[in-house]
């Protein structure tokens, strides 16, 4: 942070990225914060999020997320501590989370957009992982749409990412026998090691990801868990029993892309094998994040869950920690501490 109580520095989108996303694509501006006003608060940000999802808006399509604009900061999710108040609800020194303010050392906000948090309960890292959107969507996803049952098979796409490790751990705590793919032969080898999945893949060298699956699987998968999309779901459909079911959490395989909305070439192999495929997002799911987050946290207490981040330090890293989550850097959930 900058010397001077109201000047900090956020990461603005430069120019939207081509492919990839570079460093370039992204500036680093110092700017002035104003005086909280009347119900509202200041907040240093502690903990940012770096989420594959902030991919989309840079393509400057309208979806879920609303498009960015070239020179607009960077939305994320943050913890924070409010550092100066005119709100009886938000006092100094209280945690906050917010959906929306990350991707800056500090903002100012009105209290009641804010979601005071007792880091107290555990690192305020997790609030942006395991206890945030990555928390509700790998357990709604398992618990509530893809609901694996003892013994049958499921396959998890990214399971070496924040998403993808919960759902490996909450399919096996089910019964299921777990496949999943990663990208790395070190990260494959923490998934069987340490994670616990029964056969880890390495979809860089596996040559045709369909065979490895019905090699892994000769009877066929029951479930899908897809972080991935593109490819990764094609070769899932091809590998699936008659009336598999895949619960559709992302498509990380074709953010790049700006045709990321395509389906699945082998789309009528859907209808021929009579699949379910449900897609789903974490919103809804917030409505039972009570009932989520204390399941979470009792399994992470008694070493039942693991839980692993990447963390950068510094906004000056944030644009790299991206980059580089989208390149497959990551082992677990990518945070930058600030
Ligand atoms: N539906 C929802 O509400 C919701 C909420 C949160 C996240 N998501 C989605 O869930 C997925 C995982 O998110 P996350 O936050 O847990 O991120 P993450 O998995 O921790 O990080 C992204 C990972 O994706 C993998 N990847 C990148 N490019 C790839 C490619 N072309 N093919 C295959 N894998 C690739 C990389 O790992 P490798 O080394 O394995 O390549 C990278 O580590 C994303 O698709 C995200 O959009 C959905």
């Amino acid at each position: 942070m900058a010397p001077g109580r109201l000047r900090c520095r956020e990461v603005r989108l430069a120019r939207r990225p081509n492919g990839a996303p570079a460093l370039s694509d992204f500036a680093i501006v110092e700017i002035d914060l104003p005086e909280p006003g009347e119900g509202e608060v200041l907040v240093r940000n502690r903990v940012m999020s770096v989420d594959p999802y902030m991919r989309l808006p840079m393509t400057g399509q309208q979806g879920v997320h609303a498009a960015m604009g070239e020179g607009e900061t960077l939305h994320g999710a943050a913890v924070g501590v409010v550092e100066a108040s005119r709100s009886p609800d938000l006092p100094e020194g209280a945690w906050v989370s917010s959906a929306a303010h990350g991707w800056r050392e500090a903002y100012v906000a009105p209290a009641r957009a804010l979601a005071r948090i007792d880091p107290l309960a555990g690192d305020p890292g997790l609030y942006v992982g395991l206890l945030g959107l990555i928390g509700v969507t790998a357990y709604a996803g398992v618990e509530y749409v893809l609901q694996p049952k003892a013994g049958e098979t499921v396959f998890v796409s990214g399971g070496a990412g924040a998403v993808g490790m919960i759902a490996c751990q909450l399919a096996k705590r089910r019964g299921a026998r777990v496949i999943a793919t990663t990208g790395s032969d070190e990260k494959a080898a923490w998934l069987a090691d340490e994670i616990g999945v029964d056969t880890a893949i390495n979809y860089r060298t596996a040559g045709s990801l369909a065979d490895a699956l019905r090699a892994a699987a000769p009877g066929g998968l029951d479930g899908m868990f897809d972080n991935v999309g593109g490819s990764t779901l094609e070769a899932a459909i091809e590998a699936m029993k008659m009336n598999g079911r895949i619960a559709l959490c992302g498509a990380i395989e074709l953010y790049n892309s700006p045709n990321y909305r395509a389906g699945p070439a082998n789309f009528f192999t859907v209808i021929e094998k009579c699949l379910e495929l449900k897609g789903f997002n974490a919103g809804p799911y917030y409505s039972r994040a009570g009932e989520i987050f204390a399941a979470l946290t009792a399994m992470l207490r008694t070493g039942e869950l693991k839980w692993r981040e990447t963390v950068r330090e510094g906004i000056e890293a944030a644009p790299q920690a991206f980059v580089d989550l989208m390149a497959g850097a990551n082992f677990g959930k990518m945070l930058v501490r600030l």
